[in-house]
């Protein structure tokens, strides 16, 4: 008997088939760390950071869910995000833009937005909100004056968790949700949780370079954070 719904989702979607794609109908986001068994990427064990389906968020340290529109909320199912009978792109309940054109608007995740507080997000006087100013609103100064040069949450963030892979995952990259997409940052782009800094390196399979230096080629974060 499965207690938890996401004990029934990992039937299928978890495992060996699961892995090889056999339960997935849409284009696969393809991110730094891939997987597509689902338990490597809520397993509180093994994966390097996960949203909070498989174990409770526990408040510890700096991480005190400040960005949470709800206080209480330390467990969230598959089906908060997704409608398994539903339709559209990845089943899911409400957009989550992951490719970001010239006239959407700037609070256009409602997917996102609708558990995480924008305005904590993007507040100009916290280095998180101005990272995210930087990044989802364009607001790259002095990188660049150009606010057209946006990002979805879904080019770093990933929704479900980060797994575990040997040799490349460490204590320190892949927490935070932080995995790219690799149609914008090349497959060697990291980031240093440590160190708050980004490496995003070469062309995405878009042929985007997130930061590409005058010169066109490698590149690193520019935008000192925090
Ligand atoms: C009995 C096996 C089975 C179970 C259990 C199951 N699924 Fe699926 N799921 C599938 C199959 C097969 C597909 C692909 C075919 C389709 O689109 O109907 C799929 C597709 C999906 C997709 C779209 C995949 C994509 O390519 O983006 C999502 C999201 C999803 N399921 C979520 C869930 C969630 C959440 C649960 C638990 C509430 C769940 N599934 C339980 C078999 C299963
Ligand atoms: C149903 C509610 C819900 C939705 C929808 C949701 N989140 Fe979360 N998210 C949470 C909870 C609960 C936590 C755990 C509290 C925390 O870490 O601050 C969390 C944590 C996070 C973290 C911090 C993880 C860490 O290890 O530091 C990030 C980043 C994040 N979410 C990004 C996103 C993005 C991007 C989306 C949209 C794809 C999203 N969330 C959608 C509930 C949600
Ligand atoms: C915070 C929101 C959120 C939660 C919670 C969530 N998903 Fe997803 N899921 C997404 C989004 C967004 C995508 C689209 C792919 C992407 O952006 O990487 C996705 C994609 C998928 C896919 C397509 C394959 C893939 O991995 O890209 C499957 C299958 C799936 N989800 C199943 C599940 C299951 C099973 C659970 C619970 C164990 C779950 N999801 C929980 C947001 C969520
Ligand atoms: C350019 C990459 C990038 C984009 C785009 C981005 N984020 Fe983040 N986000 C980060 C990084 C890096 C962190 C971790 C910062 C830290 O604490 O070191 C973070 C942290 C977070 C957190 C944790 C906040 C906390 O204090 O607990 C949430 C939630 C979050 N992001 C949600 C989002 C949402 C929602 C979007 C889209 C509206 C988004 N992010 C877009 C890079 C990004």
């Amino acid at each position: 008997m499965a207690s938890y719904e996401y004990e029934i989702c990992f039937r299928c979607h978890s495992g060996d088939a699961a892995l090889a794609g056999n339960y997935n109908t849409y284009p696969q986001v393809s991110r730094t760390f891939g997987s597509l068994d689902e338990r490597e990427r809520f397993d509180w064990g093994s994966a390097k950071s996960w949203h909070p389906v498989a174990k409770e968020f526990v408040r510890v340290g700096n991480s005190q869910g400040l960005s949470l529109k709800s206080a209480s909320m330390t467990m969230i199912y598959c089906n908060d995000c997704h409608d398994s009978h539903g339709s559209g792109s990845h089943l899911l309940r409400l957009e989550n833009p992951d490719t970001f054109s010239q006239g959407q608007s700037i609070s256009n995740y409602p997917l996102c937005y609708s558990c995480h507080d924008e305005t904590y997000l993007t507040s100009s006087a916290t280095n998180i909100g101005k990272l995210h100013r930087a990044h989802v609103w364009g607001q790259h100064n002095p990188l660049s004056t150009n606010s057209s040069y946006r990002a979805s949450c879904s080019a770093c963030h990933d929704p479900h968790g980060v797994p575990y892979k040997a040799g490349l995952t460490t204590s320190s990259n892949a927490l935070h949700l932080i995995n790219f997409d690799l149609r914008y940052a090349g497959s060697g782009s990291s980031y240093d949780a440590s160190t708050s800094s980004c490496l995003v390196t070469g062309t995405g399979t878009s042929g985007l370079s997130c930061h590409p230096t005058t010169t066109g080629t490698a590149s690193f974060n520019p935008y000192p954070y925090p």
